[in-house]
């Protein structure tokens, strides 16, 4: 069992180390709102914004397979009240400062039970569908993919797959938005329902089945490193998201996938579209049912040191700001599987 500060991070290994990158970033890539930054905030983040974190940290999950004594519980209560197969990158690089992830998630857990956190799930994911639908027009897919051997049984197990991160993401990004307002603007999210409704229990999960099958950058052959490379450069990011890693069990089918979505990122279209899911994931942490508090007090008196709570403020601004882009681009990628 794990509790103190030396436990932050014990068993997790790094994965990447995020470079600092200067805003506004390379033309071409998304590159945050524009909205004024603090400069009073060491960390020059700003309540509610769409914002990329600068420095250099060091982003370290801890994937499932090395989940030990209280995490394992943990990940499985996760799982089972975000009604999700796998754990998001995003929980496993919290689940790093270990006695931070458990309190924020026993308290945000209550959040993700109730119809308030479903409906707001749906309207995240529906949003995105209806902007992605009017304003990033999918190049038809699936006459080039019979084309090159694909049958209907290996199309609908593709689109089977994105459906699993389509219906997960947004749980994600409520989860993640809620972490970094809370922590690094030392907010107290909700507690003041709106509507008795909101807080009724959530329709029933049911078993959402195995861990999809994830291709590691070490199981990848050349033409599958190279698409990570893209994805990774394309959009500003120290590693590939599970998403993409899923949707490389068919390597070509990634390869022509990522080649649709890669000129559209950076659009305006596509950064408004962001934008929205953004914002309505903001919108939705200020109302959650049951009150959230995990702010840097709150992180110290759990067991981070300063530095660690610093880190991961960091940390939980660049999954936050990833999340909105990851949605828009697996809805992307779903929607042109079905033309
Ligand atoms: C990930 O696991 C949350 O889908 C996101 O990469």
């Amino acid at each position: 069992m794990c509790g103190g500060p030396a436990c932050a991070g014990g068993s997790s290994r790094k994965l990447a180390s995020v470079p600092h990158r200067p805003t506004p970033q390379a033309p071409g890539r998304y590159d945050g709102d524009t909205m004024a930054h603090d400069f009073s905030n060491p960390l020059n983040l700003q309540s509610g914004a769409l914002q990329r974190p600068e420095g250099q940290f060091p982003v370290r999950p801890v994937p499932e397979y090395l989940a030990d004594g209280d995490l394992l519980p943990a990940y499985a209560d996760l799982k089972a009240a975000l009604g999700v197969p796998w754990v998001g990158v995003i929980t496993q690089a919290v689940a790093h400062y270990r006695p931070f992830f458990l309190q924020a998630w026993a308290q945000f857990s209550a959040n993700a039970k109730t119809a308030y956190f479903a409906h707001r799930c749906d309207h995240l994911r529906e949003l995105a569908l209806e902007q992605v639908q009017a304003h990033l027009p999918a190049t038809p897919q699936r006459a080039r993919l019979r084309a090159m051997g694909y049958s209907e049984r290996e199309l609908a197990q593709i689109a089977a797959t994105l459906d699993v991160f389509n219906a997960g993401n947004p749980a994600y990004l409520v989860l993640a938005t809620a972490i970094k307002e809370s922590l690094c603007f030392g907010r107290t999210l909700g507690g003041t329902p709106a509507s008795p409704q909101d807080l009724l229990p959530r329709a029933a999960v049911h078993p959402t089945g195995a861990v999809p099958v994830m291709v590691e950058p070490h199981h990848a052959g050349p033409d599958v490193l190279a698409v990570y490379g893209r994805i990774k450069a394309t959009l500003n990011l120290p590693f590939v998201n599970s998403d993409y890693k899923a949707m490389a069990r068919w390597p070509s089918y990634l390869q022509l996938a990522w080649g649709d979505l890669e000129p559209l990122v950076g659009h305006p279209a596509y950064n408004a579209a962001r934008q929205q899911v953004h914002a309505a994931a903001v919108a939705t942490v200020a109302q959650l049912p049951h009150a959230y508090t995990m702010r840097h007090a709150e992180a110290l008196a759990a067991g981070l040191s300063d530095e660690q709570a610093q880190e991961l403020m960091r940390v939980i601004s660049l999954f936050q700001w990833l999340l909105s882009g990851l949605i828009v681009n697996v809805t992307q990628c779903r929607l042109a599987l079905s033309s």
